[in-house]
């Protein structure tokens, strides 16, 4: 039987960001039978990720309210997945886009956000992605008028857009069931987003933030915050719990995940479902059940070569 009920006509692609689905991981789990997992992919949203959901309500709040107009260029730094969002609404709003990143993310990476007519400016690999901050507050502070600078570490509409998205979503898809809440840190804006929506549910609701375990490492999108600027929107006090998982578990689970479950996931979302796994086989060891959800942030495609095959970690 045809299922049509995701097919609905919309007036531009920023409509079509969010209400992703929930799929059941069944095989990565089967030692936790009396657990369900649930994946939310997020790399159905239009631009591939889950940074959509806060590119567009930070740029749609700043349009609504003044701070962006179509005089001004949107500059940010980004690890990939927020410059291809704003590059893509960039483009649907009629909005000029400069994104500063370090030179050495993938050359997919630049390729998607030039396609969008974005311009890019490099920051220095070695300094990672605290690195590419930096340069874009110096590049703002030289010309101030000529820039909305959204900052995606200390703006509000970051988390907040998972606060009326992500989180609300996931009551509605589970609500009478979900018992713990998975997620990774990177500007953090899921993590807290999400979990103040589902801290807000009748029900207790564990909400466990996933960190790589080594500074130097190969899940990207993720942040090692011991060793990082730690954005001003991580409030410490909303996880939990904090999972630490290794580059090496994070990018099998996510190989696992594509051959096991046909899910091909990117790396930081490999973690989150390592995290979940390991969650879950413990609650089912301990008897307890549960409902589990996890986030898949983006599609494994977006690390196809050099990275993926060479499986070295150049940071
Ligand atoms: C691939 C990937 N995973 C995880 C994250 C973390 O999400 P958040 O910034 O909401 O903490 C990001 C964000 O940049 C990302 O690009």
């Amino acid at each position: 039987m045809t299922n049509l009920g995701r097919s609905r006509r919309i007036q531009s692609v920023t409509e079509a960001v969010g209400r992703t689905p929930l799929v059941r991981l069944r095989v990565v789990t089967s030692k936790a039978p009396s657990v369900e997992v649930y994946a939310k992919l997020e790399f159905a949203n239009p631009g591939g990720s889950v940074k959509d959901r806060a590119a567009l309500r930070m740029m749609t709040t700043a349009l609504d309210d003044g701070r962006l107009t179509s005089k001004k260029i949107l500059i940010d730094s980004t690890s990939g997945n927020t410059g291809v969002a704003y590059s893509l609404f960039g483009a649907a709003l009629g909005v000029r886009v400069r994104l500063v990143m370090p030179s050495n993310v993938t050359r997919a990476r630049k390729d998607i956000a030039r396609a969008f007519g974005t311009e890019l400016i490099f920051s220095d690999p070695m300094e990672g992605s605290d690195g590419a901050i930096r340069k874009v507050r110096e590049v703002v502070a030289a010309d101030p008028d000529s820039y909305f600078y959204p900052d995606q570490y200390s703006n509000p509409d970051n988390p907040l857009a998972h606060y009326y998205g992500t989180g609300a979503e996931i009551l509605d898809a589970v609500g009478d069931k979900v018992t713990h809440f998975v997620a990774g840190l990177g500007t953090t804006g899921t993590m807290m987003g999400t979990t103040r929506r589902l801290k807000e549910h009748t029900r207790p609701i564990r909400c466990i933030a996933v960190e790589p375990s080594e500074a130097l490492h190969g899940l990207e999108g993720l942040k090692h915050l011991e060793s990082s600027l730690v954005p001003p929107i991580y409030d410490p006090h909303v996880p939990d719990e904090i999972a630490r998982v290794t580059t090496e578990d994070g990018w099998d689970m996510a190989d696992r995940c594509a051959r096991e479950e046909g899910l091909h996931i990117g790396h930081s979302s490999g973690a989150n479902v390592f995290a979940a796994v390991r969650l879950a086989e413990k609650l089912h060891r301990e008897g307890h059940g549960g409902c589990v959800v996890v986030i898949v942030c983006d599609r494994g495609d977006r690390y196809f070569a050099p990275m993926k095959w060479e499986r070295r970690y150049v940071w």
